[in-house]
């Protein structure tokens, strides 16, 4: 069996917490079938960059016109197997997500399929799960494919809605209690597959 990490290149456009839950999973050993090779942003202002650059990771910020061009020489020329996109605001063409086929996963903030596809991102999921009164919602981690938030499902975990909750006291305890969590377990457990070269 192949002893090298599985190569990641995580895609980012924002603040970067769960790419840190990532970068720390990597340290503490709880991710070690797969190692972040590169970080990509698709917004030169993404704090995610900074947390990248504190660990020591290869950053590139990839805008405008023939992004997805760019990008594919970038994963290229970085030798990244494996895609996860973190917080990545920004939907991959069908070209895209068929060329990296089973090598894409990404973390959404709600129990897919409730709260998900095309405009349901960052905030704007909490604010539709509290207007709709679900008392329970969570993330999910998945297989990207052409359909918005439409892949397989890798892992999910629930989290309780509080009375007080605000979209934004709801997002910190989502992100606490279920996507810093679920993101880098099923990143291991896919770069495991991945190493094995079984079927995922
Ligand atoms: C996270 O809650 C992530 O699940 C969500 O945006 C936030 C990014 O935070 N992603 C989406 O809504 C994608 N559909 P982060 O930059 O701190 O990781």
């Amino acid at each position: 069996m192949r002893k090298e990490p599985i190569k990641i290149a995580v895609l980012v456009s924002g603040g970067g917490t769960n790419l840190q839950a990532l970068i720390d999973a990597e340290k503490n050993g709880k991710l070690k079938s797969g190692k972040i090779a590169l970080v990509v942003s698709n917004n030169e202002k993404a704090f995610a960059l900074e947390r990248a650059k504190a660990a020591d990771i290869p950053t590139a910020v990839i805008t405008g016109d023939g992004f997805e061009d760019a990008l594919i020489k970038t994963l290229k020329k970085a030798g990244a197997e494996l895609i996860v996109l973190a917080g990545f605001m920004k939907i991959l063409s069908e070209r895209f997500t068929a060329l990296y086929s089973g090598r894409i996963i990404n973390v959404h903030p709600s129990l897919i399929p409730s709260f998900c596809g095309k405009g349901f991102y960052g905030l704007k999921v909490h604010e539709e799960a509290l207007k709709y009164g679900v008392k329970i919602t969570g993330a999910t981690v998945h297989f990207v494919n052409e359909i918005p938030d439409g892949g397989r499902i890798i892992m999910q975990k629930a989290v309780k809605i509080l009375p007080n909750d605000t979209a934004l006291s709801l997002q910190k305890r989502v992100m606490e209690q279920a996507e810093w969590k679920i993101l880098p377990a099923a990143c291991e457990k896919v770069c495991k597959k991945l190493l094995k070269g079984a079927a995922i």
